[in-house]
């Protein structure tokens, strides 16, 4: 099985995520081939749940809170989302931590938090470019992987892992494909200390039609988790294609 992850971010208004969501329900594609996830704006996740509903589109949450309910004014809990119809949800998008100073403990808690409600937790991990040119890629890999899962009892429930180097992603300059599959193959090493479950790996990072087969073709890669392309119906549609038949 080969994953399509699309996180649509805060690039739809509730008009569009229905639209696209609608024109992906009535799209076909070999589900015993592809798992195709969407990940809407918040806003707009009961319409896309409701466009997706009986098709084999699963839809997941782009952050989460953890506790289930409260005086948390603006935030969303797992709890919410799992009863709203979400399977995955996103943790630790570059985007979070960066932009919105998302914390490696507050990763943990969003991880945990899903993994206790039955939602698949999509751990999203990634070097900046200044880990990058000071050498630390591995270190901080390593350290985004320890905190998520050192001492977790995952026991046989489901997660994944999505490396998106900060650099690639929206920045329209991807990972080399070689080099990606060196870092699959050094993560799914690392993550043997956590768990003895086979852990999906995404690719994320300016991915798209002209570029997706490069990647999946290789067995240390899962799938992919897409930004910018997935967000327009016919970029999307060409990702769907092209990984039909990479
Ligand atoms: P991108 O985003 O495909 O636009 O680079 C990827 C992501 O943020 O998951």
């Amino acid at each position: 099985m080969i994953h399509l992850f699309a996180n649509w971010k805060m690039y739809l208004d509730v008009n569009e995520t229905s639209r696209l969501a609608s024109e992906l329900a009535g799209t076909s594609y070999d589900a015993n081939k592809l798992n195709i996830v969407v990940f809407p704006t918040t806003l707009a996740f009961t319409e896309a749940e409701k466009a997706l509903r009986g098709t084999s589109v699963a839809i997941g949450a782009q952050t989460v809170n953890w506790t289930p309910k409260g005086a948390y004014t603006g935030a969303v809990s797992a709890y919410l989302f799992k009863e709203a119809g979400s399977s995955y949800a996103l943790i630790g998008h570059s985007e979070r931590r960066h932009i919105f100073g998302e914390t490696e403990d507050d990763v943990r808690k969003k991880f945990e938090a899903c993994l206790d409600l039955g939602i698949v937790p999509v751990l999203c991990i990634g070097e900046t470019k200044e880990d990058l040119d000071a050498g630390k890629r591995e270190y901080r890999l390593k350290k985004q992987l320890m905190t998520a899962f050192s001492g977790l009892e995952a026991g046989d429930r489901k997660f994944f892992v999505a490396y998106e180097p900060v650099w690639a992603v929206g920045s329209g300059n991807p990972c080399d494909p070689n080099t990606a599959i060196e870092m699959h193959t050094w993560i799914a090493e690392e993550l043997r200390q956590y768990t003895s479950e086979d852990v999906p790996i995404l690719y994320g990072g300016s991915v798209h039609a002209g570029n997706v087969g490069s990647y999946i073709s290789h067995h240390a890669i899962d799938g992919v988790l897409v930004g910018g392309a997935s967000a327009k119906q016919e970029t999307f549609f060409d990702l769907i294609r092209a990984m039909e038949t990479p």
